[in-house]
This record gives C-alpha cells, structure tokens and sequence, in this order.
C-alpha cells in the first residue's frame, strides 16, 4: 500500500515522490490526449458543415426544366413536340425526332459535322436552340433527296469518293448545298475579296472551295475529294 495520494484522489502505487509525480505527468497527458481528440472531433464536425453550406452557396440550385409547345418544319412536315426550352436543335432532331444524319462532333460549333439549312443558310444545330427556328423551314441530310432521287452534291460526293469513315459528310454535303446558292446570290468570301473580286459570281478556285467549307472539318482528311465533288457539283449547277 502506498503512502502516497494522488491530488484527484485515484488509487496511488508510487513507492517514491518521483514515481508519484511521474505518474501525476503521465495522468494529465492522458487528460490532455483526451481533450484534444474530442475538440477534433467538434472542429472537424463544424469544419464539414461549413463546407457543405459553402458548397451549397457557390452551387446554388440548377434551375428547373422549363417546358414549351414547339412547332417546327423539318423537311417539308410539322412536328409539334413539348420541349425544355434549352433543347437545341441538333438534340431535337436526334433524340426526339430520331433524324439521326445531322451528327453531333464537338458540340461547340467548332467542327461542322452537325450543319442544317435553315431557310437555306447553312447553321450549326448545335449551337441554335430549337426554340429559335420555329417558324423557319429546316432541311437536314435526311431532307436532300427525293425519295431514291439523290440530291446533285450526294451524287457528287459519291462519284467522287469524297469521303472515308462519314461522319463528317452529311454537315459537308448540307454546307455544299448553301454554298451552291450562296455562289449564284454572288456572296463574297475572304478569299473573293483578297483576289480583288467585288461583284457578281466569284470565281470558283479550290481555294474558294476551301474557304467557304472551311466550317466542316474532316477528321479523315479526305479535303482534297471533297473539294472535286464541290467543285464538280458548283460547275454543274452553273456557279
Ligand atoms: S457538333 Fe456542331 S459544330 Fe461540331
Ligand atoms: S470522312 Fe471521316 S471525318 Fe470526314
């Protein structure tokens, strides 16, 4: 039995008045190792509500879906549908009406693949909400032909093997039609008024050619097929 005592009162073995103050020093470093975990724990519990309603304030809510009634014209028909009014055209044509020839690359409206007539001009479909072409006449690839009756660029396209794997084609075949009337009208490009071109129907050089489908990329470098079949269909067509 020790004649020592703890100042807390607990049960004492020191022999000595060293081993009693190391086992004091011992006691309060428990004490200590203990206050600390529990405040961890209370600051990392806080810590983490923080940042959750951190996180909530610098993300604040997506907006919900809102929905419209759209009438579009797609190649000579109506098509009534309800869609959130952030659909593009592009989705609108793949997803919803399952006219799957428009093809979606980049999505940025950097590589072409995805190119509509609207009202004749050649657009990016998926940078134009579908929303903003209603009431305009769209025409996708699927739209081109008559029935068996290819349009004169398919043939083109064709005849001239201006393609490899196809994914770019329909925009490049939907961007040669445009620029076909955009020929006849006697629109200038870049390249028209460099060559010091400034009326009527510019000459068609294949640097012509180049810059006018310079919007549709081709990840197989077919250019130099793709240019013929422009070129040949152009000169076909008395541009
Ligand atoms: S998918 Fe539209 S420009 Fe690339
Ligand atoms: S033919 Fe393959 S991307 Fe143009």
């Amino acid at each position: 039995m020790s004649t020592y005592e703890h100042a807390t009162g607990a049960p004492c073995t020191a022999d000595t008045a060293d081993d009693l103050a190391e086992q004091d020093l011992y006691a309060s470093w428990e004490i200590s190792r203990r206050s600390f975990l529990v405040s961890a724990a209370a600051v990392g519990t806080s810590a983490a509500a923080g940042m959750a309603h951190a996180e909530s304030s610098a993300h604040p809510k997506v907006a919900e879906a809102h929905t419209m009634p759209m009438e579009l014209r797609i190649n000579g028909e109506t098509h009534r549908l309800t869609l959130d009014t952030r659909t593009t055209l592009l989705d609108t044509l793949r997803e919803h009406l399952h006219l799957t020839g428009s093809k979606k690359g980049c999505d940025h409206g950097q590589c072409g693949a995805c190119t509509v007539l609207v009202d004749g001009r050649r657009v990016n479909s998926c940078l134009l909400l579908a929303a903003s072409a209603m009431g305009s006449e769209i025409t996708t690839i699927e739209g081109l032909s008559n029935g068996d009756d290819l349009h004169p660029a398919q043939e083109s396209f064709l005849e001239h093997d201006a393609f490899q794997c196809g994914y770019c084609t329909p925009g490049q075949i939907c961007s040669t039609v445009a620029l076909m009337d955009e020929l006849k009208r006697g629109d200038a490009s870049v390249v028209s008024f460099e060559s010091g071109h400034r009326e009527g129907v510019p000459p068609l050089t294949d640097e012509e050619i180049r810059e006018r489908m310079s919007g549709n990329l081709c990840r197989c470098g077919a250019y130099p097929n793709i240019v013929a079949a422009v070129r040949a269909v152009t000169k076909g067509a008395g541009a």
